[in-house]
């Protein structure tokens, strides 16, 4: 009814287009082609609500969830397609078992719940990658970090990447931050992008093996690493004895506020606290140093920026249009 209410206002004015979007995807003869924030606001109206409903039950269960499914966004992104979300089968290789992925990235399950209880309400309609987006959103709004606006559209992968690929675009917490900042420009984000996204290390946990290189003998040196405070090290020494047993356990990203999205990551950087290699490396180049002081004197400008870089992570190589496909589960390709 609405809907004939609304053509009988139609003037030749009114673009063919904006009559063309009063239809459901599923029954207009252009279902794609858009790519923005009331995507799915006829065709799947309460989205937002069941992801915000099945992020706020992951984090109720485990309060490390919320800083999990950033993660798994990002890792997703940099080619935002839901592939990471894929599993193995017998002549199929995903993503999930590629070296900066397996044994530590989570929050696989929450999605494919939550995508169960999106097909309950609007069967094939929204794609696995603009629920991940969605997700990763609210973690952080529900963190206290910031809200941005997640444009939809984007639709799902049919072929993952290859392991050799994922390594090599993912950044790795050992590597120069010089070779850190060339996987960004590649993407198509920059050097400030670099230092506001590393700002997500806010929140979560790093398992000892990321960073224990640090703490007895670094780069070979029989010290150590010599930008890592003394105390920090003490604690980050007991927490990973100098064995392989201790390579699994977890230290906090920010061991000030784990679960609160704020900016001490950066003042933790400023007292050479980061856990990270390529955490504390953030302060050892001036035009970095420069970001990291700002962020740690103005929170306000560390919400503002980070919520700007999310909305450009989260559009890295989508695929609109006819490409891709909306999953029917987000674990295997239709
Ligand atoms: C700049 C280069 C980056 C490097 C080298 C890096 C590296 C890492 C490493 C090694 C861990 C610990 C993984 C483990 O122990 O299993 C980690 C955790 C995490 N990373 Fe990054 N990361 C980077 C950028 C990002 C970005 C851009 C985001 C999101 C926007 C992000 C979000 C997170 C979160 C939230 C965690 C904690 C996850 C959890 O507790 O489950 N990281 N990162
Ligand atoms: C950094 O990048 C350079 C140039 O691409 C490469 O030769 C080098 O192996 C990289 N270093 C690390 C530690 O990955």
């Amino acid at each position: 009814m609405g809907r004939n209410k609304l053509l009988l206002l139609y003037t030749p004015t009114v673009s063919f287009l904006f009559i063309l979007s009063l239809f459901d995807p599923i029954v207009s003869p252009f279902p794609y082609g858009q790519f923005d924030n009331n995507y799915y606001d006829r065709s799947c109206p309460y989205l937002p609500v069941i992801v915000r409903n099945g992020v706020r039950a992951a984090v109720w269960n485990d309060n490390r969830i919320a800083a999990s499914l950033l993660r798994l966004h990002f890792h997703d992104c940099f080619g935002c397609d839901a592939s990471i979300l894929l599993d193995d089968t017998d002549d199929f290789k995903g993503e999930k078992n590629a070296l900066p992925n397996r044994k530590s990235v989570r929050g696989y399950e929450v999605i494919d719940s939550i995508k169960a209880d999106v097909e309950r309400a609007c069967p094939w309609i929204v794609s696995c990658v603009d629920i991940l987006t969605l997700a990763a959103r609210e973690a952080v709004l529900l963190s206290g970090g910031p809200f941005w606006p997640v444009q939809l559209g984007r639709r799902d992968g049919l072929t993952a990447a290859s392991e050799a690929s994922v390594s090599a675009q993912l950044p790795s917490p050992i590597e120069p931050l010089e070779n850190i900042t060339a996987k960004f420009t590649v993407k198509g984000l920059d050097i400030k992008d670099v230092v506001v996204l590393s700002g997500a290390h806010t929140v979560g946990f790093a398992q000892c093996f990321t960073f224990k290189h640090r703490l007895f003998n670094f780069k070979g040196s029989g010290q150590p690493d010599p930008t890592l405070d003394a105390s920090a090290l003490t604690n980050l020494q007991n927490t990973c004895p100098n064995q392989d047993a201790s390579n699994n356990k977890l230290a906090p990203l920010d061991s000030p506020s784990a679960y609160r999205f704020d900016n001490s990551y950066y003042t933790n950087l400023m007292r050479n606290t980061g856990l990270l290699e390529s955490d504390q490396a953030l302060m050892g180049d001036p035009t970095t140093a420069s970001f990291v002081r700002s962020y740690s004197m103005y929170p306000y400008l560390f919400s503002n920026d980070f919520a700007a870089s999310m909305v450009k992570l989260s559009n890295i190589g989508v695929l609109t249009g006819a490409d891709g496909q909306i999953r029917r589960v987000c674990s295997s390709v239709n």
